[in-house]
């Protein structure tokens, strides 16, 4: 069975840097391990950040299977719309990229999400890990799309205001049905001095944290020259925190 991990928190805070470098250190530390990322941001850019390009959407996809003219004549629309999963994948040696996209147009488009998560139950159990990098609100999550986190990385930037809505996150995650089994707080981009003087507001989220990430000026490099983070090298200061958050979440015991 596949082991569920999912990064969130509120926007522009380093989830998405945070998981391109957790996928980077997953795949070089246990060579052979078969990886599911999934892009849940509807502002998507894992893929960027790992160096893959995707073509289409899991949401425009489904889009387009709306349209009964699309369905091929004598195609079952649930074998289509399956199909159209399926199309959705990036596949790499190490890594399948799977990317939701935005929000489908207005009401609920019921069917294809069971079909959704069922899709990703189904293919999830295929990995030995899931990683999800979520939006802020955990519309995947809260709706079940992910069936189940077994470790939880909640990030927060170095700001008071950034461990507060961390916070809130918390509060989100124990209100949801699903069962979240670990959950730790993550700080980025941090400097020297941050951790002590956000201490108190850290103790009030309740979260304990399983390490920092420094501010790294080779992230903001790649970030500007728009080369994949998932290429940042062994020595970077980020890559080695994130190296020491893998191990102290023994996310391979
Ligand atoms: N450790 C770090 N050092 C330097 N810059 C960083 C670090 N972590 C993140 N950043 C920068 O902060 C910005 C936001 O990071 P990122 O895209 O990872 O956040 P996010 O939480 O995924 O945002 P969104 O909610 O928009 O998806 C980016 O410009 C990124 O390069
Ligand atoms: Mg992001």
């Amino acid at each position: 069975m596949a082991k569920y991990i999912a990064v969130a928190g509120k926007g522009g805070v380093g989830k998405t840097t945070f998981t391109a470098l957790l996928l980077r250190q997953m795949v070089h530390q246990k060579r052979g391990i078969s990886v599911l990322a999934v892009d849940a941001d509807p502002n998507a850019n894992l893929g960027e950040a790992l160096g893959l390009t995707v073509t289409a959407t899991i949401s425009e996809l489904l889009e387009q299977t709306k349209d009964p003219k699309a369905i091929p004549e004598g195609m079952p629309k649930q074998i289509f719309i399956e199909y159209k999963l399926q199309q959705s994948l990036v596949e790499t040696k190490d890594i399948d990229l799977l990317v939701m996209g935005g929000p489908q147009g207005a009401g609920c488009y019921c069917y294809p999400n069971d079909l959704l998560r069922k899709y990703i139950e189904n293919i999830g159990d295929n990995y030995d890990f899931v990683v999800v990098d979520s939006e802020a609100g955990l519309e995947h999550i809260s709706r079940r799309t992910i069936p189940r986190i077994d470790e939880m990385f909640v990030v927060s930037d170095s700001s008071a205001r950034g461990i507060r809505s961390a916070g809130r996150v918390h509060e989100l995650i124990r209100g949801l049905k699903s069962a979240v089994s670990n959950l730790h707080l993550i700080v980025t981009k941090t400097s020297e001095g941050t951790m002590e003087s956000l201490s108190e507001e850290i103790e009030r989220t309740g979260l304990s944290v399983i390490g920092d990430i420094p501010l790294d000026p080779l992230v903001v490099e790649y970030d500007l020259a728009g080369k994949p983070l998932f290429d940042l090298p062994e020595d970077a200061v980020s890559v080695k925190a994130v190296e020491s958050i893998l191990n102290r979440a023994g996310i391979f015991n």
